[in-house]
């Protein structure tokens, strides 16, 4: 009864005539961490011990989420990113974890993770070498999926460096089968779309990658400002419809990680990074010492509100309005629904001038429809504010670089 119940609610809302990666997987958009953001490479462990990317990092992470609330709001995958290798493969061509910093290797860190209740995430590229010169998987496909599904890995990062575009296309298919054919179910995260438009200059065919990849890299990488994060949601504001078309369960366009505990946006700026991520139904990975996150960034992580319109089963982007002044207005439609008729809502007012601004907007324009009206909470404070009818304006004052959100439930 139960899958039976599970298969009507995928039939139903699943976009028509959009096959999608057949693994069951990433069903809500994944949350997590992983190395890259603030780690980077992590392999100067001498020099530079604050960002070494090593078995004690991995297991601070898994600790973190499951002792301070995090595993319990949906903080799940934990991913290692590039250069986490040897430089050689062994005799029978695997891959060997770096004897220094995982000196325990993979199949540990995937049991300490698994032990908890977590996911494990690995990184691969789809050349010979990694973007960072560590060896890649070209020509060795089938041992490398051999080799993560006996390591216990959930979740795969492949990255798109030094290879030519045919072999793109025809790659990621290829290796995917080859994950498939282990029969372990690993979320499968491409940078396929990001290699063919800016590194070939091609327009991606999403109808034709997004059959293959659970979530995929379609942007440049976010860096440490406020501006790399400014700049990303300008580009997916912009590029809504192109990435909208193919977004949804199962099927992921990540604008890149969250770069929450890293010193590095201001409260507003941080309300405003996780609003629009969770507005977009963006994978949510963070890349920091955990120890790091201020206690309102943890506020904002931890804030169920924010997490539910980000894991909304329906997976819909939200999709940006341009009103005056450079604000943008963001609408996303989400469940729960009354009477299977009428969906809730999410509005978020973006301001990204430089001065505070009064915005007036009606949402009936932007498709609340329930006559009987709406209760209308700020997703922030949690507070229900008011009631109101189809026909009242909204009326809403946003301070520079900042954001509100509400979040409408039909009555
Ligand atoms: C492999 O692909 C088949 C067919 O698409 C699918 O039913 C199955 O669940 C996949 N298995 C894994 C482990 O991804
Ligand atoms: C909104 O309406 C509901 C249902 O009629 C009611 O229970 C609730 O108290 C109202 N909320 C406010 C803030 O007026």
């Amino acid at each position: 009864m139960l899958r039976f119940g599970l298969c009507v609610f995928f039939f139903l809302f699943l976009p028509n005539n959009v096959k999608l990666l057949d693994n069951g997987l990433a069903r809500t958009p994944p949350m997590g961490w992983m190395s890259w953001g603030y780690y980077m490479c992590g392999d100067k462990c001498k020099e530079k011990p604050e960002k070494c990317l090593d078995e004690k990092l991995i297991l601070s992470v898994v600790d973190a989420f499951y002792n301070e609330g995090y595993q319990e709001a949906g903080y799940e995958y934990i991913i290692i990113d590039d250069c986490w290798s040897e430089q050689k493969r062994d005799k029978n061509r695997r891959l060997v974890p770096d004897k220094k910093r995982f000196p325990r290797g993979m199949r540990f860190i995937a049991d300490y993770i698994h032990a908890r209740g977590l996911k494990f995430g690995m990184y691969t590229n789809i050349a010979a070498k990694t973007c960072m010169l560590y060896p890649g998987s070209r020509g060795y496909f089938d041992i490398d999926a051999k080799t993560f599904a006996e390591w216990g890995v959930d979740y795969l990062k492949v990255d798109g460096c030094f290879v030519e575009e045919d072999f793109l296309n025809i790659a990621y298919i290829k290796l995917g089968q080859h994950l498939n054919n282990t029969g372990r179910p690993m979320v499968y995260s491409c940078s396929w779309p990001y290699y063919i438009q800016y590194i070939h200059h091609k327009k991606p065919d999403y109808k034709a990658i997004a059959p293959h990849c659970n979530m995929w890299r379609n942007y440049h990488d976010v860096y440490l400002s406020w501006e790399a994060v400014k700049i990303i949601i300008q580009h997916y504001a912009e590029e809504y419809g192109v990435l909208s078309a193919h977004h949804g369960p199962g099927m992921w366009n990540d604008p890149d990680m969250i770069i929450f505990g890293t010193n590095s946006l201001t409260e507003s700026q941080s309300r405003v990074h996780l609003a629009v991520y969770v507005m977009l139904s963006a994978p949510i990975l963070l890349s920091c010492d955990m120890s790091k996150v201020t206690a309102y960034e943890k506020k904002l992580l931890l804030n169920l509100d924010l997490i539910a319109v980000g894991q909304d089963r329906l997976g819909i982007m939200a999709k940006p309005h341009s009103l005056e002044y450079g604000v943008t207005l963001w609408v996303k439609r989400h469940l729960p629904m009354k009477g299977d008729i009428y969906h809730s809502y999410s509005f978020a007012i973006v301001n990204f001038d430089s001065e505070q601004h009064l915005i007036h907007f009606f949402p009936k324009v932007y498709g609340i429809d329930s006559a009987d009206g709406y209760t209308v909470m700020d997703v922030f404070s949690g507070e229900f504010l008011r009631n109101v009818t189809l026909h009242d304006p909204m009326q809403v004052t946003v301070p520079p670089d900042d954001v509100i959100m509400y979040t409408f439930f039909p009555l």
